[in-house]
């Protein structure tokens, strides 16, 4: 059989880690079976793909705009193909309103891709399909990090949600795949990882096969023993399931990164109640307090969603007391959007209307800038370790401290891939800057 001609793929991805995966997996399925490599140019590209998210409404109106001026601008050959969580909702709709679009792919059957890029109509919108166990090509991408999924789906019910309706019951993957997967890319260069998952900390609840159940804190520990790997990170866990045996591990495991992701969503338990979060604000407090007692340079990062449905003033203030009293290292804010598939659909009329919506999340800004610019000040004068990872254009050198924090250095490509003590001498309020102490 002869070798097919090398072809150029245009990737475009929103949204979150999750999908940043699946296009790898993507790149790495077409770059091994249909001889694709990618471009960064849309104009020249023979297969154009957005890896959509669905989570809030804006990207999906944005989708139908960008699609558009992709098929005007595209080469006349060239193919476009809509994947990820928007194409599992909106389905064969898509190419009802984009008939343009050669096929759509679900977030949940990123394996079908080498099956779907040459069917032209096909959709692959299956939320019970398992892939589970499906041995993606390697991607070998950044030399120094790599991003293994644990598990697909979620459980949950978060009454704002589309997720569990686009992405499926949740399945782990094998252990053993998750450590083969690990040591691959550890013998390929990298020496730290993050673990993927819609809600990691309820890994090994169900397997495919039907084994024996374990957990997180089970897989934290197996891939820690990994000879050369040095840092592990997971996004996202989920508050609810921080057992103490899961929070003793993550603060005495050295290997494990010290930045967690612990999503608040709100502070009123009432609100909480209403997003079938499972936790209440005082549980939430309590397990912040255990992990910043036990680890005093954690960073807790967070997500926080105002203007829930039936959110009065003072359930948000309960939000703000949470925020004061932990004072989070990173926010990620959002203004709640209502969603197709969505048990807060039923709320509809306790929405909240736009202008406090907007008022809420300003407040809720302007009160973490003072936190985070307090968090970076503090760390002026400290010595840090970090793990170089990339080059930048202006000569400078980025890496990530412990607990995450992004700090800056002049220096060369010499430091990439190694763990190097730095002096901090300055800060903003996203990053560090310092110097290489020799
Ligand atoms: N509206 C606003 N924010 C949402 N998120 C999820 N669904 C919605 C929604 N309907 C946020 C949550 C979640 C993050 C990934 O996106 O905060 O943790
Ligand atoms: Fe959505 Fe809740 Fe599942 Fe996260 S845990 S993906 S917020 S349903």
């Amino acid at each position: 059989m002869s070798k097919e001609e090398n072809k150029k793929l245009f990737i475009e991805t929103l949204g979150c880690q999750m999908n940043d995966t699946d296009s790898q997996h993507i790149i790495a399925e077409l770059k091994e079976h249909k001889n694709y490599s990618t471009t960064r140019n849309m104009e020249e590209a023979d297969l154009i793909i957005i890896n959509t998210c669905s989570v809030r409404e804006k990207p999906v109106q944005k989708l139908f705009s960008e699609i558009g001026q992709f098929n005007k601008k595209k080469k006349d050959s060239a193919k476009i193909g809509v994947c990820g969580c928007t194409a599992s909702h909106l389905g064969d709709d898509i190419m009802k309103r984009a008939p343009y679009v050669d096929f759509v792919l679900g977030a949940r059957n990123i394996s079908k891709i080498k099956d779907v890029v040459d069917k032209k109509g096909a959709v692959e919108i299956d939320i019970d399909y398992d892939d589970s166990t499906y041995q993606f090509a390697a991607s070998g991408m950044n030399m120094y990090k790599t991003s293994v999924n644990i598990s697909i789906g979620c459980d949950k019910e978060c009454t704002y949600c589309i997720v569990p309706a686009t992405r499926g019951e949740e399945i782990s993957i094998p252990l053993e795949m998750i450590v083969e997967q690990v040591q691959k890319d550890v013998a390929n260069g990298a020496v730290e990882v993050t673990l993927l998952g819609q809600n990691v900390n309820s890994y090994g609840r169900r397997f495919s096969d039907g084994r024996e159940k374990t957990s997180f804190t089970k897989l934290l520990q197996e891939v820690s023993k990994i000879d050369g790997l040095e840092r592990i990170r997971f996004t996202s866990p989920h508050p609810l399931h921080m057992d103490d045996e899961f929070i003793e591990e993550f603060a005495k495991n050295p290997k494990i990164s010290k930045c967690i992701h612990m999503p608040l969503q709100s502070g009123s338990s009432s609100i909480l109640k209403a997003m079938k979060r499972g936790y209440s604000k005082e549980g939430f407090l309590k397990r912040a307090k255990k992990i910043r007692d036990l680890i005093p340079e954690v960073r807790i990062t967070t997500d926080i969603i105002v203007a829930f449905p039936g959110e009065t003033q003072e359930d948000f203030e309960d939000t703000i007391d949470v925020i004061k009293q932990v004072r989070f290292d990173q926010i990620f804010n959002f203004k709640y959007s209502a969603r197709p598939n969505t048990q807060a659909l039923e709320l509809e009329d306790k929405e909240i209307p736009d202008e406090i919506g907007s008022a809420r999340l300003t407040e809720v800004i302007e009160l973490h800038k003072l936190h985070q610019s307090e968090h970076m000040d503090s760390n002026i004068g400290k010595t840090v370790n970090v793990l170089f990872e990339s080059l930048k254009p202006n000569g400078e050198v980025s890496g990530f401290t412990d607990n995450y924090c992004q700090v800056f250095v002049k220096g060369s490509d010499e430091l990439l891939g190694r763990f190097v003590d730095v002096k901090i001498t300055g800060a903003t309020r996203t990053a560090l800057k310092g110097e290489v102490i020799n």
